[in-house]
């Protein structure tokens, strides 16, 4: 552990009941850098934000943010969570909405200290969302909604920012504009973000290191170093080929795209469980 090592796991064993997600795993992210967090359905990535957020404890070995044992509720750590599906009311402008996660409220602060009206209008300012704070949700694109969140998670000044799954649901062009929003805003005050995508190839201009996960286990390093044959054959547990062409990666399990699939499969999950398309906001 050195003084810029930021996560830090170490024969770290992390289960959900009594299931290991992920088993005797060690790797340690350094400070300021964007690492894209990947892998198969079920691989572990929410889980993994969940202990790094204190959620979690360790089953075994040892898990530690800023150098200490994580303890939920420091904000130091932002979080974008993956299940968005407890959107509160609609009608809320976007500055009610960002004021109620100030203070744990809910909604509606009757008036809000100068300092915190500020704090507000800086952070909406900086994902490019001034214009929505007088709009209410129900008003608001995908997109719109998606940057209110991550100025929601940005709110009180985080130096660890944990963005799980931003991009569902936004169209090629709304995701690039999230990407970018966040590559800047954590270039320009120095904050470590972990991103969970189902591709790579979106975040391949916007990353400093990727995170692996697989079957049980876990992989970090640049892309060079850990998008290879041998490395993911072992994460998924079959063989995989990695090809490259005209600037994308693409993950082959016999033939078929295995990121693809697990798209599709995400979004065959999302209707199982009743997340209709217009909950999230497709943008049209
Ligand atoms: N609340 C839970 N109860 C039972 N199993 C869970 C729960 N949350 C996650 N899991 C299981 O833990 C594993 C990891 O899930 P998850 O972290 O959501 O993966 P990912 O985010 O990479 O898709 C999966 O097998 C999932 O079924
Ligand atoms: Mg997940």
């Amino acid at each position: 552990m050195t003084a810029n090592t930021v996560v830090e796991l170490d024969h770290a064993t992390i289960a959900v009941g009594h299931r290991a997600v992920l088993r005797d795993v060690g790797f340690a992210i350094q400070a300021g850098d964007f690492v894209g967090v990947l892998g198969p359905n079920g691989a572990g990535k929410t889980t993994l934000m969940r202990a790094i957020l204190g959620l979690l404890p360790p089953a075994a070995g040892t898990l530690r943010v800023f150098g200490k044992t994580p303890k939920f509720g420091t904000s130091t750590i932002g979080y974008l969570p993956q299940l968005r599906t407890v959107l509160p009311d609609l009608r809320v402008r976007g500055l009610d909405y960002i004021a109620s996660s100030l203070h744990g409220e809910r909604w509606g602060l009757p008036s809000l200290a100068a300092a915190d009206r500020h704090a507000i209008e800086e952070t909406l300012d900086a994902v490019g969302a001034s214009d929505l704070a007088r709009r209410p949700l129900s008003d608001m694109s995908g997109g719109e909604r998606q940057r209110l969140l991550l100025a929601q998670a940005l709110i009180g000044k985080p130096k660890l920012l944990l963005l799980d799954e931003p991009l569902i649901s936004l169209d090629a062009r709304h995701q690039e504009v999230v990407i970018d929003v966040v590559r800047r805003i954590a270039r320009q005050r120095g904050i470590t973000v972990l991103f969970s995508a189902h591709e790579l190839n979106q975040l391949l201009g916007a990353i400093d290191k990727v995170l692996y996960l697989g079957n049980g286990h876990a992989a970090l390093g640049t892309v060079d170093e850990v998008v290879t044959a041998p490395v993911l054959s072992r994460l998924y547990g079959t063989e995989i080929e990695v090809l490259r062409a005209g600037g994308h990666i693409f993950v082959m399990s016999r033939g078929r795209d295995v990121e693809r699939d697990a798209h599709q499969h995400d979004h065959d999950h999302d209707h199982g469980h009743g997340h209709a398309h217009d909950h999230h906001g497709h943008e049209h």
